[in-house]
C-alpha cells in the first residue's frame, strides 16, 4: 500500500505502519481521528481494516463539500467507513461517541491546553479495551499534559516515532 501521497500534515511511514498493526491486531471496529487535514491516515486506517469505522473530526470549514471533495478517500471504497466531522476538538460535542471507541488517534492542536482537553475526552471515548495514541509526544507541550493526566508508567513511547500510547486494557 502507498502509506501517504501528501507528506504536508502526516505522520511517518514507521508512525503509520505501528498504527495499521494495532488496528489490525485489536481489529479495531471503531477509531475516532481528532485531526483530520486531508485523510490520509483517516484513508489508511480504513483501507487495512474494511470493518473499520473511522469518526475524524477537524474545525469548521465554510464549504463541506468542496472540503471533503478534496479528501484522500473521496471517491474510493473506503469514503464509506470514514465519517468527517467539524468543529473544534475543545467544545466538540462528544457526547454520541462516548466509550465506544477502540482507539483514539490525537493529532490535532498540539498546544498544551488543546492537547490536555483532548486527552481529557479521548479518556471517556475509549471503551474499556481502548487505546489512546499521541502524536508529538516529543513536544514538551503534548508531554506535558499527558503526563499530567496519567501515571508515566502507562505510556508507552514507540520507538523511532513521535507517538505514545495508552492501552486502557494494561492500567
Ligand atoms: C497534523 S494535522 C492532522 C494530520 C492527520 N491526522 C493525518 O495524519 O493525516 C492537524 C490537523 O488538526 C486540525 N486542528 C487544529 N486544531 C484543531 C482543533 N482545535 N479542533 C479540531 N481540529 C484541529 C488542523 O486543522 C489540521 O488539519
Amino acid at each position: 500500500m502507498n502509506l501517504h501521497q501528501d507528506e504536508r500534515w502526516s505522520l511517518s511511514d514507521l508512525e503509520t505502519l505501528y498504527l495499521l498493526a494495532l488496528i489490525s491486531m485489536r481489529k479495531a471496529p471503531k477509531i475516532f481521528e481528532v485531526g483530520s487535514a486531508h485523510g490520509e491516515t483517516s484513508y489508511v486506517m480504513a483501507k487495512i481494516n474494511q470493518d473499520t469505522h473511522i469518526f475524524s473530526l477537524d474545525l469548521p470549514v465554510d464549504d463541506t463539500v468542496a472540503h471533503q471533495n478534496k479528501m484522500r478517500w473521496k471517491n474510493t471504497p473506503q469514503e464509506q467507513q470514514i465519517t468527517q466531522l467539524y468543529g473544534d476538538s475543545t467544545t466538540f460535542d462528544y457526547s454520541p461517541y462516548l466509550g465506544q471507541m477502540d482507539l483514539v488517534l490525537i493529532d490535532g492542536d498540539h498546544s498544551y491546553l488543546t492537547c490536555k482537553s483532548d486527552s481529557v475526552n479521548a479518556l471517556k471515548l475509549i471503551n474499556n479495551k481502548g487505546i489512546i495514541i499521541w502524536d508529538d509526544y516529543q513536544s514538551l507541550e503534548v508531554r506535558r499534559a499527558v503526563n499530567e493526566l496519567l501515571p508515566q508508567e502507562n505510556i508507552f513511547q514507540l520507538k523511532g516515532t513521535n507517538f505514545a500510547v495508552l492501552d486502557r486494557s494494561l492500567t
